[in-house]
């Protein structure tokens, strides 16, 4: 029965458990349960209207093919143009990939890099394909803490401590996955020396690079002197333009990684949908009106959940200043987060995700996203106030 086995690296393949709860909650609902969905990290606005008709219009016009492997040689010089304009890093079209998702940018940057025994840095709590990736490919995971009482912000001289002769690749994540911490330009400037100094790449997902409030400022490593040649970038049209069903992401390479990515783009998925590729056009060329819109109704709404969740007995919650999530230390309830996210779940009918879904360090949390309505965020404060007044105090 050799042949019915399936090879050993699939004994270090991680998972994001997001897509697996809610399995279980849509289960819970249609079992005529009322559940409020919370864990799930993607807009619930629908993809701007001029994004649609002009996916729409490249279907009609032919965009029916494959297309060139690397992107659509308008999007990819889209893609230049706006990085160039925006993240102060100047590129050129063909150090552009377009990826299905930005998810995709990870696989490869880790595929592409990481030889077995290689270490990589990684944020704790931190997006866990990241980690899953890395033992996949024989890479062993050091996780950096992102702590709370530091702002989630790296820790620099923590970080330091972990760079060893094997470390090859540092991730960052800035606005962060599950926390909503932003890195500060002085952040950045730190880690990019330590980069230099022990002549590391930075993986940096800056995915959620446009959901900022209060004025914080995105600095993106690879402007910085030196860092291009070093640096990957990863963005993508999922969260900024409320397209996470379009799959589209994308890489921005140095020279070097050239053609490494696209092999590794040939040898996957041959390209990215032709058609959504022209909606990703018109998102970068088009009026940026609904992401301001939406930006502004996020902001509202983290207000909401920070201020209702800091009303809960036992919730002690940050005000972060970017991406849709917050990560509450919920300790002072006498849960842990694992406890607190499947009584919620199974008793209250809210569905948020345990804190260790994204590393241990997340063990007194949970991570709730507020890409959700008002009235869905003020009907969840409700229950989860409710169910924790009933259940804690017993436990505490
Ligand atoms: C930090 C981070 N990076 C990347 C992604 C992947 O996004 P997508 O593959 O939809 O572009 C996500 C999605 O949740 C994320 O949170």
């Amino acid at each position: 029965m050799r042949a019915m086995r399936t090879a050993s690296r699939m004994d270090s393949i991680g998972t994001e458990t997001a897509f697996e709860v809610s399995a279980r909650a849509r289960a819970l609902e249609a079992t005529g349960r009322s559940i409020v969905y919370l864990q799930i990290g993607e807009p619930d606005f629908d993809t701007p209207v001029n994004v649609r008709e002009a996916a729409k219009a490249g279907l009609d016009s032919g965009l029916t093919h494959y297309p060139p492997y690397a992107g659509l040689p308008e999007l990819r010089a889209a893609i230049a143009a706006d990085t160039t304009a925006r993240r102060g890093l100047t590129v050129e079209p063909s150090n552009v990939f377009v990826t299905v998702g930005g998810k995709g940018v990870m696989v490869y940057a880790i595929m592409a890099l990481v030889d077995p025994g290689d270490e990589v840095i990684v944020p704790d709590p931190g997006y866990p394909i990241y980690e899953s990736i890395t033992r996949f490919v024989g890479g062993t995971p050091i996780p950096i803490p992102i702590r709370q009482a530091n702002d989630f912000r790296v820790d620099i001289d923590e970080l330091a401590s972990l760079i060893t002769p094997r470390t090859k690749l540092l991730v960052i994540n800035s606005p962060a996955n599950p926390t909503g911490g932003v890195l500060t330009r002085s952040d950045i400037e730190r880690i990019a020396e330590l980069a230099l100094r022990n002549d590391l790449v930075v993986l940096t997902d800056e995915i959620y690079s446009r959901i900022l409030y209060d004025g914080a400022e995105h600095v993106s490593i690879g402007s910085l002197d030196g860092m291009a040649e070093r640096t990957i970038t990863l963005d993508g049209f999922s969260k900024t333009y409320a397209m996470t069903g379009w799959r589209i992401g994308y890489a921005i390479v140095p020279d070097w990684l050239v053609k490494p990515f696209g092999q590794l783009i040939i040898n996957t998925i041959s390209g990215v949908t032709a058609f959504a590729q022209a909606g990703a056009i018109e998102a970068l060329n088009g009026p940026q009106t609904d992401v301001d819109t939406m930006v502004r109704e996020f902001r509202a709404r983290r207000d909401l959940i920070v201020d209702g969740l800091n009303a809960i007995p036992g919730f002690s919650c940050l005000r972060p200043e970017g991406a849709f999530y917050v990560f509450p230390d919920i300790s002072g309830t006498g849960f842990s987060g694992a406890d607190l996210a499947e009584g919620l779940l199974q008793e209250a009918g809210v569905c948020v995700l345990a804190g260790t879904a994204f590393g241990g360090i997340g063990v007194d949390h949970i991570r709730i996203s507020y890409a959700n309505s008002r009235e869905n965020l003020i009907e969840a404060l409700e229950r989860i106030q409710a169910f924790v007044t009933a259940n804690a105090p017993a436990r505490a």
